[in-house]
């Protein structure tokens, strides 16, 4: 479903609802609410409306379990990890206990953080289906989403649930979920925002998917939801 809103200011209220409603849901039904932080730019204003009066008093927080999609591989206060976008935005002001945060630290061996972090998913998990309560995720304008990059050998990955990747232009690994898990999830929810999206957005949504299919073009929640939130200028005509 594509949710078309006015501005990005609207975009990133709707996202704070979303995640208000999914989390109250979660907590309700099963105790325990798992989300997913998309990193980029796009999601930070919504971040920041859940730090704040009114949203953040309606978001059961000590019951909140946050982990991420991607993670660049830098130290944690590099002004681009995505954690430390999330912990200004939104995670250092709400009453959210600190062992229920899960960054992906991958500032060592990017190979070794992926399978640490995949053993920290196991456990949350324990014997249940690895099934997040909400991922957010971005859009970038070559079709990537959280760090599954175009012709990436992560997109073939079938059986672990967290790899360490690579941006071909970047000087730095990332390590990012891979599709099986992103599937799995109850709701995925993209947020997109802005004119610089347009074309790519357009070709996402085009009948039938490219050859090869665009990394976000694999994102396919079974049977899971997906929404698409996007703003007019993203949207174009
Ligand atoms: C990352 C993100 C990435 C992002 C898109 C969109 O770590 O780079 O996870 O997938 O969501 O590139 O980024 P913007 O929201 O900044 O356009």
């Amino acid at each position: 479903m594509i949710r078309v809103c006015d501005d990005p200011e609207n975009l990133s209220r709707a996202a704070a609802e979303l995640f208000t409603i999914a989390a109250q849901r979660a907590v309700a039904a099963r105790g325990r609410f798992s989300v997913v932080l998309a990193g980029g730019s796009t999601p930070r204003r919504s971040y920041q409306m859940l730090a704040r009066p009114p949203v953040c008093n309606q978001v059961p927080w000590a019951q909140v379990h946050v982990f991420w999609g991607d993670e660049r591989c830098v130290p944690p206060h590099d002004p681009r990890s995505n954690a430390r976008m999330a912990h200004e935005a939104l995670l250092g002001q709400v009453p959210l206990p600190a062992a229920q945060v899960h960054p992906m630290n991958c500032t060592g061996d990017p190979a070794a953080a992926a399978r640490d972090y995949q053993q920290q998913l196991k456990i949350f998990f324990g014997k249940g289906e690895p099934r997040f309560d909400l991922i957010l995720l971005g859009l970038g304008s070559d079709g990537h989403t959280a760090s599954l990059f175009p012709d990436s050998p992560a997109l073939a990955e079938n059986t672990r649930w967290v790899v360490e990747t690579r941006k071909p232009e970047e000087d730095f690994s990332r390590t990012t979920l891979t599709l099986p898990l992103i599937n799995h999830a109850a709701l995925v929810v993209f947020l997109v925002a802005g004119e610089s999206k347009t074309a790519i957005l357009r070709q996402m949504l085009a009948a039938g998917a490219t050859d090869p299919p665009l990394p976000a073009q694999l994102i396919r929640p079974q049977p899971g939801e997906l929404l698409w939130l996007v703003d007019r200028a993203a949207a174009g005509e």
